[in-house]
């Protein structure tokens, strides 16, 4: 029997080193591959997932750390791209390259379950998440018209 745990509401049962990192059991194990991998130490956050529903680095977590949680990634954030994160990001055309943008979008995701309506600091302190391409302004922009979509449905 390996490391139990759901993704996505999916129960799964992975056979691995439980010192595997998430991110990998994620995208080679289960073939989830919206999770992206940059740094491998916990800097970037390319590997953004939930992990019961707060944001976590998953390219730090290591499997074993993950027994009987609730992991939800990208692909799961909403049925069709209509959670307001997915629909902000698409009418501010915040990315670029696209890289690190699912890692952003989970991580403001979670910040916004957590917070719904966060000041510009608390937005700075919390989105550490580094975009090569440069969109941190429309990363902004984007996170308020998320706040004002969820308040408005
Ligand atoms: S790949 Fe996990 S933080 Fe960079
Ligand atoms: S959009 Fe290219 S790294 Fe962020």
């Amino acid at each position: 029997m390996g490391t139990r745990f759901k993704v996505n509401g999916r129960s799964v049962d992975v056979n691995a080193d439980e010192a595997m990192p998430l991110l990998w059991v994620i995208r080679d194990r289960l073939g989830l591959t919206g999770t992206k991998f940059g740094c491998g130490i916990a800097q970037c956050g390319a590997c953004t997932v939930h992990m019961n529903g707060a944001a976590v680095r998953s390219c730090v977590v290591p499997l074993a750390a993950a027994a009987g949680a609730n992991v939800k990634t990208i692909e799961a954030l909403s049925p069709d791209r209509s959670h307001p994160v997915q629909k902000a990001w698409e009418s501010c055309a915040v990315p670029q390259c696209g890289y690190c943008q699912s890692g952003m979008v989970m991580a403001v995701a979670a910040l916004l379950e957590s917070n719904p309506d966060p000041s510009r600091e608390e937005v700075d302190a919390s989105i550490t998440n580094i975009c090569r391409c440069g969109t941190y302004q429309r990363i902004r922009d984007a996170i308020q018209v998320a706040v004002k979509n969820a308040r408005h449905g």
